[in-house]
């Protein structure tokens, strides 16, 4: 049986990353911080199976890491904690760089001080906003980084740092350059969890308005449990090697939000345009989407397109397994139920609060 351990297991990709690996009949040790509230519903499901281990770690502190590192001695490691909005990194940048920068290097320096090096394998999660205010379209394993915010810049140091260990010390250690994946799981402050949540309560009645920023975004945007599994034949291929998992698809985040709503039943049309562009509901006339210059950022990485070739022709893995419109569709049907049930534990309390001032039930 094979030992896993993996950083940012309580985020979207280390839930999805757990479940495959547990699948494969791995033993899987995940690490989680402290919080004063219990952030663990993505992994609720699998606390309790017998190969399934929480430890605590903070990628900010190397002795909390080694410590892990020694407990566990896995044969893989996939690092995807992180700091992982790009907004945020320009609000907290050197949080952003410690834990998305030097973290990377204290679990390269911690697997050679616990004398892993020859044995333990080593992905890291690194990104397409490496290419930034992009050089070339589509981007691919060749392409210049322009890395362009705060959490850009802390990444390209973790993906140069994993490629230094490699050919310094002849390490197994390889970067990921994934393009953005989403889910049923993704964080509400995603764009496109931002979109799937709010197109299913305005089409409740639960809220009525969404704020968005730049529509005119283009991304690559896939499904997040194809990805894991890439995470994976990554570290099961002969050599070390970078790769690129994209879908060779792009789309805007006004594509993004048209389908969402489509898909609970609300046709947009869009007027105006920059900062006065609307998305308008065609049936009643309510503009139900706007534009803030809150959620703009300093510089925005606007034209991302990832070329897929060499992880489909030397992985064998399927970039286009599940569709865009799967993807929306899937997210805005999460979202709907979500927003059900939301709505009848509401109905619930209203009632029992009613029935208790009423005396009915005591
Ligand atoms: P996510 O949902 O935000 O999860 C991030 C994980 O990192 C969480 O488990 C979080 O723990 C943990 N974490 C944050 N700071 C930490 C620290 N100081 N020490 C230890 N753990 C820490 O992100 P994701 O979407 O799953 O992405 C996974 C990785 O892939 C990240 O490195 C991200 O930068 C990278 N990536 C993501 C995409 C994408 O589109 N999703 C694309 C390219 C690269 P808490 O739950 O305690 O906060
Ligand atoms: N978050 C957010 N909120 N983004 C918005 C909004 C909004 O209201 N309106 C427009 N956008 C635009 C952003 O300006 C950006 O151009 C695009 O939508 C995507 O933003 P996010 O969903 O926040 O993702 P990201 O591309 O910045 O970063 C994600 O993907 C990276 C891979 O390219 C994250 O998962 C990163 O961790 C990951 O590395």
């Amino acid at each position: 049986m094979k030992t896993a351990l993996i950083t940012g297991v309580t985020g979207q990709d280390g839930s999805f990353l757990a479940e495959f690996l547990l699948e494969k009949g791995y033993d899987v040790h995940g690490t989680i911080r402290r919080s004063s509230v219990d952030f663990r519903e993505r992994i609720a499901h699998l606390e309790g199976h017998s190969n399934f281990h929480l430890h605590y770690a903070d990628l900010g502190d190397s002795m909390s890491v080694i410590q892990v590192l020694n407990k566990v001695r896995p044969d893989e490691i996939y690092n995807l904690a992180a700091q992982s909005h790009v907004q945020v990194s320009f609000d907290s940048p050197e949080f952003t760089a410690d834990v998305d920068a030097v973290g990377v290097l204290r679990i390269l320096e911690g697997v050679r001080q616990c004398g892993l090096a020859d044995t333990c394998r080593i992905y890291q999660a690194s990104t397409s906003e490496l290419y930034g205010k992009v050089e070339e379209v589509p981007q691919n394993e060749n392409t210049p980084f322009h890395p362009y915010s705060p959490y850009a810049v802390a990444k390209q140091y973790g993906f140069w740092i994993v490629k230094e260990y490699r050919e310094a010390y002849g390490m197994y250690c390889c970067s990921g350059i994934l393009f953005n994946h989403e889910s049923e799981r993704r964080g509400e402050t995603f764009v496109t969890r931002k979109i799937t949540l709010a197109a299913a309560r305005i089409a409740q009645g639960k809220q009525d308005k969404l704020f968005l920023g730049n529509l005119s975004s283009l991304r690559d945007w896939g499904y997040a449990r194809d990805y894991v599994e890439c995470m994976w034949l990554i570290l099961q291929h002969d050599t070390p090697e970078d790769f690129v998992i994209a879908t060779g698809e792009q789309h805007s985040v006004r594509e993004f939000a048209t389908l969402a709503f489509h898909n609970v039943g609300i046709e947009l049309e869009w007027s105006g345009e920059g900062l006065d562009e609307k998305g308008i509901d065609k049936a009643t006339g309510k503009v139900l989407v706007e534009v803030s210059p809150d959620f703009y950022r300093p510089t925005d990485v606007v034209n991302l397109w990832g070329d897929p070739t060499k992880a489909r022709a030397e992985l064998g893995w399927n970039p286009q397994k599940t569709s865009f419109e799967q993807l929306v569709k899937i997210m805005t049907d999460a979202d709907m139920a979500k927003v059900a049930v939301e709505r009848a534990s509401e109905n619930v309390r209203t009632n029992l609060a009613e029935f208790l001032e009423k005396g009915i039930v005591k």
